[in-house]
Order: C-alpha cells, then sequence, then structure tokens
C-alpha cells in the first residue's frame, strides 16, 4: 500500500505535500514523512502514527524548500517506528516508495560487500542506499536512478529526490500507480489523481515499467526498454473539495446514512435506459458467453458472491467467484467465451489488476465494476461499470458494497434479458423490485436504534458467528468480515446448513450467531439451523421481517425487524444491519472506526 507525493514547485513544499498526504491516508496511516531540498541540501521530517502527528511535528520544527518529496506509510518491511518511515534517504538521495523489493536481501549483501550497511528494517532504504553507491561510482543522479531501478526486483511506484538537486525528481513504475500532475512552471507526481486533486488536473499516468525524469519544465518519459516514449496528458474529472462528516460521529456512519441517495443514483443511471444501452447493452454480448468469472479482493469479492446467485438463478448463466490473490497465480483456463468482472470500490487492488492483466487478451471481454473511474483497473478494462458511489473513505466498505450490488443486479437482468432466460413479466417484476431498493434501505435504516441496543451487549463478547442461506449466506460472510474490521471482534460467517459440519462445536452460552432469515423460500430451513444454536444455548440475534419474526422470533435473544420484501435484492437490503451493528459495536468499544488498525482502503501491494 503506501501513498506517495511529490513536487517540483514555486511555492514552499511542505504545505502542498501534506495536502497531497491527506487524500493519500487511505493507504495507510502507520506513519508519515517528507523530505525536501532546501538551499540545496535534502533534508526529511518523519513522524509515526497518523498524517496529524507529522504536521504537528512540522509546526515545531518546519521544513523549507520549493521539491519535495512525501510518503503515508502502511508497514511492509519493518514494524511501523520513525525510523522505518519514509522518505528513506542514504547519502545524496531520499526516495519514498509504495510496492515491495522482493530482492532487497540480496542487495542488502552487495552493498555489504561495500561496507554500507542499513539503518532502518525497510526494503525500501536499499533502494536508497544503493542508488547513493551508483553516486559514489561517479554516475550522475538520472544513471544512478536508472541503473538502480534496472536491478531491483517486486512492485514499485518510486521517486527520487537528490542532494544539490533542486529541479530534478526521477519516478518510476512497476506494479504500482503513480500519475505525473502538469502545473504552470511546475510538476507533481501522486499514487493516483486525487493526491493531486488541489495541484493540477492534468494529469500523465505513468505505464507499467515506465521512468520519468521530471524538472519544473515538464517530463520526459521512458519504457521499460529505456526507449523515450510519449504518454497521453489528459484532463481528468476529480473533486478538489475535501470530503467532511456532515455532521456525523465517522465517515462510515456518514457512508451508511448516503446509500438511500447513492443506491437511487446508481439505479436510475443504468435503469433509466439510454445508459444502460451505452453502457450495457451495445457493449456486452451476454447470450454469446457461457460462463462468467468475477473477480474481486475483500468486501468486493462478498459482492460477487452474492451476484452469482443472481446470475446463475435469473439469467442461467454459471459464474466463478475468486478472490483476485489465489485467482492470479492458479492459471485457470479461460476462454473467449468467458466473460470476466472485475470489481473493486478503489480499482488500484494489486491483486485484482494482476488478476485483470491475466485475463485479457483470453476472455471475451473485461469489465470493470469500479468507484473511481481514473483508477488502473477502470483504465486497462475494456467497459467500465461506474458504481457512482461518491468518495468512500470509511476503511470499512459500506455503500460502494450496495451499489457494487446495484449494478452487478443490472448486469443479472440485462444477462437474464439478453439470453431469453426469464419472460417479460419476470423482468418486469425484477425490474421495479430494483427500483423499490433504495427506499427498502431507508426503511432498514430504521433498525438503527435496535441494532445500538443489541451492540452494546454484542460489544462485550469476544466471538461471534454469521449465518444465512442462499445469496444472504455471502452477506453473513460480509457481517463476519465487517465486525471483526473495525471491532476486533472475532467473528465467521458460514452457509446455516453447514453450521452442523464444524461450527455448532463453538455454541455455547456465550456465542452471539447473528441468523439472516428473511421470510422467503429458504426461512424454513435457515429457521431449523438457527433451532439448533437455539438447542444449545447459543444467542440468537435474529434478522428477519415481520412474518419472520412473528413465525421464529420468540425465545430468541435479540430481534430486528427488516421492512417485508421478498426479492432477488433482499441482500442489498440486509447489508445495511450487517453495517449498523458492526458501527454500533465498534462505537461502544471505542475503536477506530474510520481507520482501524493495521487496515488500509486500498491495498496496492500483494
Ligand atoms: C481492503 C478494504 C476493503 C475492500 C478491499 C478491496 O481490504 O479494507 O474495504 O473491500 O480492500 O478493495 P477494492 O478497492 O478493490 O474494492
Amino acid at each position: 500500500m503506501c501513498g506517495i507525493v511529490g513536487v517540483l514547485g514555486k511555492h514552499q513544499a511542505a504545505p502542498i505535500l501534506v495536502d497531497g498526504l491527506r487524500r493519500l491516508e487511505y493507504r495507510g496511516y502507520d506513519s508519515a514523512g517528507i523530505a525536501t531540498v532546501n538551499n540545496g541540501q535534502l533534508d526529511r521530517r518523519r513522524a509515526l502514527g497518523k498524517l496529524v502527528n507529522l504536521n504537528d511535528h512540522l509546526v515545531l520544527h518546519p521544513l523549507a524548500g520549493t521539491s519535495g518529496i512525501g510518503h503515508t506509510r502502511w508497514a511492509t518491511h519493518g514494524a511501523a517506528t520513525t525510523a522505518n518511515a519514509h522518505p528513506h534517504a542514504s547519502g545524496r538521495i531520499a526516495v519514498v516508495h509504495n510496492g515491495i523489493i522482493e530482492n532487497f536481501r540480496e542487495l542488502r549483501v552487495f552493498l555489504a560487500s561495500h561496507k554500507i550497511e542499513p539503518q532502518t528494517e525497510t526494503d525500501t532504504e536499499t533502494v536508497a542506499m544503493l542508488a547513493d553507491w551508483h553516486l559514489s561510482q561517479g554516475l550522475s543522479p538520472i544513471e544512478a536512478a536508472k541503473e538502480t531501478i534496472a536491478r531491483l526486483e517486486g512492485a514499485y511506484a518510486l521517486a527520487f529526490l537528490f542532494d544539490g538537486e533542486d529541479d530534478l525528481m526521477i519516478v518510476a513504475r512497476k506494479g504500482s500507480p503513480l500519475a505525473v500532475g502538469w502545473g504552470d512552471g511546475e510538476m507533481f507526481v501522486g499514487s493516483d489523481a486525487l493526491a493531486l486533486a488541489s495541484m493540477t488536473n492534468e494529469i500523465t499516468y505513468l505505464e507499467e515499467g515506465d521512468l520519468a525524469i521530471i524538472t519544473r519544465a515538464g517530463a520526459d518519459f521512458f519504457d521499460a526498454g529505456g526507449c523515450a516514449v510519449t504518454r497521453q496528458r489528459r484532463t481528468v474529472a476529480v473533486d478538489a473539495t475535501s470530503v467532511d462528516k456532515a455532521g456525523h460521529r465517522h465517515f462510515m456512519s456518514k457512508e451508511i446514512a448516503e446509500q438511500p441517495v447513492v443506491l437511487a443514483n446508481t439505479i436510475k443511471f443504468y435503469l433509466d435506459g439510454q445508459k444502460r444501452r451505452e453502457l450495457i447493452s451495445e457493449n456486452l454480448d451476454l447470450a454469446a458467453v457461457d460462463r462468467v468469472v468475477m473477480v474481486a479482493c475483500g468486501t468486493a469479492s462478498l459482492a460477487c458472491f452474492v451476484a452469482k446467485y443472481w446470475f446463475e438463478q435469473i439469467a442461467g448463466l454459471p459464474v466463478e467467484v475468486d478472490i483476485a490473490s489465489e485467482f492470479r497465480y492458479r492459471e485457470p483456463p479461460i476462454s473467449g467465451r468467458t466473460l470476466t468482472i472485475f470489481v473493486s470500490q478503489s480499482g488500484e487492488t494489486a491483486d485484482t489488476l494482476a488478476a485483470l492483466r491475466y485475463c485479457a487478451g483470453k476472455a471475451s471481454q473485461v469489465v470493470a465494476v469500479v468507484n473511481v473511474i481514473e483508477s488502473s483497473i477502470a483504465r486497462e478494462s475494456d467497459v467500465v461499470l461506474p458504481i457512482h458511489a461518491g468518495p468512500e473513505i470509511g476503511v470499512a466498505s459500506t455503500k460502494a458494497f450496495t451499489c457494487q450490488l446495484a449494478v452487478l443486479a443490472v448486469l443479472a437482468l440485462e444477462a437474464a434479458k439478453q439470453r431469453g432466460a426469464c419472460s417479460d413479466k419476470v423482468l418486469q417484476k425484477l425490474t421495479s423490485d430494483l427500483w423499490r431498493v433504495p427506499s427498502l434501505v431507508a426503511d432498514a435504516l430504521g433498525t438503527d436504534a435496535a441494532i445500538q441496543v443489541v451492540s452494546a451487549q454484542l460489544a462485550r463478547h469476544d466471538d461471534a458467528i454469521f449465518l444465512g442461506r442462499g445469496a444472504h449466506y455471502p452477506l453473513a460472510l460480509e457481517g463476519a468480515l465487517k465486525l471483526k474490521e473495525i471491532s476486533y471482534i472475532h467473528a465467521e460467517g458460514y452457509a446455516a446448513g453447514e453450521l452442523k459440519h464444524g461450527p455448532i462445536a463453538l455454541i455455547d452460552e456465550q456465542m452471539p450467531v447473528v441468523v439472516l432469515a428473511p421470510h422467503d423460500a429458504m426461512f424454513e430451513k435457515t429457521v431449523s439451523n438457527m433451532q439448533e444454536v437455539m438447542a444449545r444455548g447459543g444467542k440468537i440475534i435474529m434478522i428477519s421481517d415481520a412474518e419472520g419474526v412473528s413465525k421464529a422470533g420468540d425465545s430468541t435473544w435479540h430481534r430486528i425487524e427488516m421492512p417485508q420484501f421478498e426479492s432477488h435484492w433482499s441482500p442489498i437490503v440486509y447489508s445495511i444491519p450487517m453495517q449498523l451493528l458492526a458501527y454500533h459495536t465498534a462505537c461502544e468499544k471505542g475503536t477506530d472506526v474510520d481507520q482501524p488498525r493495521n487496515l488500509a482502503k486500498s491495498v496496492t501491494v500483494e
């Protein structure tokens, strides 16, 4: 992960770098740092923890200079300490890095043979040491950076700054994204266009293997073979205004509350005709494919898993769902009749991007379902379907998840239509059900007070189990994931029917079990599994509608009453109590809801 930013500017660099880092904190917040060239000399400031600590440090120890680089870290090699914070420096070089240098141990052996020893536990410091060694051999800064990069294995977005060079920055990318921003007599660098939003919207994205030599006058680009290349300069639509909490205590609660509105926008965007035609109907031949492969990570992969039920049940189209980190190395066969769909909020998740690249050229088409349309995944796909959730700041995904589901629902409907898998009447019913989803989500938000009561008690437990059947099974997985992510309570999700094959051994009087049991075709079966838990003393939190609660809610520990909605799209509505339960439990425990420990919102390393 990690976010990097750089500037060769006209004004003091430190505030510009900190502003860029603020927009990149979603990539990690273990430590942050900046380096500048001040009166020809490299200097740096670093601080442990969130960016606010660096900011405070800079108040007491300001850093002057108009050229600089900055970094916000998610620790991979070496603990989160100030010494391990970037920028790393060695002699006349400072460097910031996003990625993992896989051969750093071999490089250290080489450096040790020249009596150059590391001062930190990081892989990145090796890059600075090696570049400085090349300088000591008489190479110019540009040659030293090039020689260093040529010896690196692994993934990187790198920015180098040099002592004595106020008008030079060298950047390179392999595996991790990097954007160069164009100003008026100023140049910028950032992990994404958002980082540069307040500086410029004129962006050139580096391509895989690229290196760029940047001065205030512009940038020269070189491809992996070292040949000079032209890279497209484009104007991107990113909003520079800072996103606020709109009166909410946390971004997560704001984002949960926004769902009726953003879902209504997304559903309208795709169901209103023109966009569906342009983006989906005219772009995708869903009758010609014989299977769909969906690949994603984390919460996005659970959206795919829900959608698998829809594609198979509604469109009769087989779907395979895989997590990207496994898919990319498994070498799965992909034929020209396979449609591949990559789902990602950020559009930058390293494993999902690698899986996409594996499929490009093999699959009939590569479709991206993304929130950030200026992302690597979007740029490398044949068809981009934006989810229109708006900026999602809370690390735990909420509105992006339900908007991903909404877009996948539209795709499933389109597949059913193109394949003639449903009658017009059924299609019409499914479509009108989908239009109803935003208002049902608004009703589901009405469970907030009841869920706060449950959460106050759930927070006193160390473990929890989530059960569901059918398309609510992946939602049970999502409920467990959300709870563990932000409340640090150990939670597992299971298919309700799988309970007796092991997990039931965990049930005792202390075990809370959340049961997703809408009154649908699976209701009786789910309730039977719920009874098996109750018979062993487990504490049931039943989430169902009025009918379900009246039939089977007796003797449960808690009941959450949801709106009545017997539809394929019910998992979108049932996402709400999963989110609220995690949110209120985390608040009860006093955890850092928006930036939970050890996590980052965008995972740009594998
Ligand atoms: C991280 C985030 C999750 C997210 C996952 C995939 O783990 O904390 O919220 O679901 O990455 O991210 P993506 O941006 O690809 O959806």
